[in-house]
């Protein structure tokens, strides 16, 4: 449980953790690498954990120093478990990877997951294309790869970044040349080529809609520094922004905090960025964030509309929100609705009528970013707010308790 004692006012300096989704398809990705892989920057999670568990139970050895996580591909199983798959999601993303490496895999299915329906059907198509065969049973994919993987045209319906990433990794060692249409465009996916290529791939257009991959014979792990976690930079923008406060976030990659910034400004706040900095200064009262709608990148992240909305809940005005990637993401809005807030939600639109001050309450987290932002409403209530549910925040911030006390904050984990 994270107990706050409000309101805060945010000050002060820190350094931006490694981005988990950046972190967790590198691992996958160290499966493809002869040899060692070295990832600084990785951060210490949950997720990262079950990812470290995948790759041991997969053969590998693991070792970690600090932020630096030393992967030696031993692969010898081409199986995940069902109790590891339920620790993360998104481990079908090891699905593209070792079925490359070993010519089968065979993943076993958790029931559902907290962002509501959580399908995978555009991994699946795409993957047949590749020459995949997948048939389902008893809750596990059994794929084959009998005559290996071969380049094909993939168009993908939507730009899904678990799909895209999949595909790249599947592709990476091939015959022949892959093209993905309407490919997601998220940094994470750049990061992913970048290391990739570095170990001997030929990915073309990584970030852009188009991406291509010439299959190479074999690839060589090599050492990275994964990029900084932008929805970790954004919780901590929108900590400052609801307490009034100033902070500056060191390590940051500006350009990627661009698709977030329209509501801190809109809000009042002044950002300022140079080189990997971003300085926040907000006002004493939030102004509404207005209208954001979350799209694909670059459009405004899913993942930080949460975030804002514990902004909007205490800004002056009104605020609307469009979910246009996942249904059963407004969960945080009842628990935002213990604070005091005024929010409406009607299918994927929410609106958030801002009011002057939010009172502390025990409120239950019930997905990462629906809990980080409880965390942030909780620092600009009023009194105690005691948030549990904390073990989904551990999947994606390292320390996020010890971090904003760091700032002035009176928070503390127990
Ligand atoms: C990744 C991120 C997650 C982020 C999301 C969207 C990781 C580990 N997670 O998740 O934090 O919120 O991108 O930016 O990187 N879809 C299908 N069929 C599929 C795959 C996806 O219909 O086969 C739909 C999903 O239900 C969702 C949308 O596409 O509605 C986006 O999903 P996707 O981009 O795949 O998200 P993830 O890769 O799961």
């Amino acid at each position: 449980m994270i107990l706050i004692d409000g309101p805060a006012e945010l000050s002060g300096e820190i350094i931006v953790q490694g981005a988990k989704n950046s972190t967790l398809p590198l691992l996958a990705a160290a499966l493809l690498c002869k040899g060692q892989t070295v990832l600084h920057n990785c951060p210490d999670l949950t997720d990262v954990d079950t990812a470290v568990r995948i790759l041991e139970h997969l053969g590998c050895r693991c070792k970690r120093e600090d932020h630096t996580l030393t992967v030696d591909n031993a692969l010898s199983g081409c199986e995940i478990p069902h109790n590891l798959m339920r620790g993360m999601r998104s481990s079908i993303v090891f699905l593209g990877a070792i079925v490359s490496r070993c010519g089968e895999a065979r993943l076993c299915f958790p029931g559902g997951c907290e962002l509501g329906p959580r399908p995978i059907d555009l991994h699946i198509s795409a993957l047949e294309k590749l020459g995949v065969e997948i048939s389902e049973s008893g809750g596990c994919l059994y794929c084959r790869a009998p005559h290996g993987i071969r380049g094909a045209y993939i168009s993908l319906a939507f730009p899904s970044v678990g799909a895209t990433e999949n595909i790249m990794l599947a592709a990476a060692c091939s015959e022949g040349t892959t093209v993905i249409a309407n490919a997601a465009r998220e940094p994470e996916i750049i990061d992913l080529a970048e290391y990739l290529n570095r170990c001997g791939s030929r990915i073309y257009g990584a970030g852009e809609s188009c991406v291509i991959i010439d299959g190479v014979k074999e690839l060589t792990g090599c050492e990275h520094h994964v990029m900084p976690d932008r929805i970790v930079s954004c919780t901590y923008m929108a900590a400052a922004a609801v307490t009034g406060g100033s902070i500056t976030l060191r390590g940051v990659e500006t350009s990627h905090i661009l698709p977030m910034l329209s509501p801190f400004e809109e809000s009042g706040c002044q950002v300022r960025q140079l080189g990997g900095t971003v300085s926040v200064l907000a006002p004493r009262r939030l102004r509404a964030v207005k209208h954001i709608r979350t799209m694909p990148y670059p459009g405004f992240p899913t993942d930080a509309q949460p975030l804002v909305m514990s902004m909007a809940s205490v800004g002056s005005g009104t605020s609307i929100f469009v979910e246009n990637i996942f249904e059963n993401r407004y969960k945080h809005a009842s628990e935002l609705q213990r604070l005091g807030a005024k929010i409406k939600v009607e299918g994927k639109v929410a609106v958030v009528e801002g009011v002057e001050r939010l009172t502390g309450a025990p409120v239950q987290a019930a997905d990462l970013r629906g809990g980080a932002a409880l965390v942030v409403a909780g620092l600009a209530a009023h009194g105690k707010t005691e948030v549990s549910g904390t073990e989904y925040i551990q999947r994606g911030y390292e320390d996020i308790a010890g971090t904003l006390a760091d700032l002035g904050a009176r928070i503390r984990e127990v």
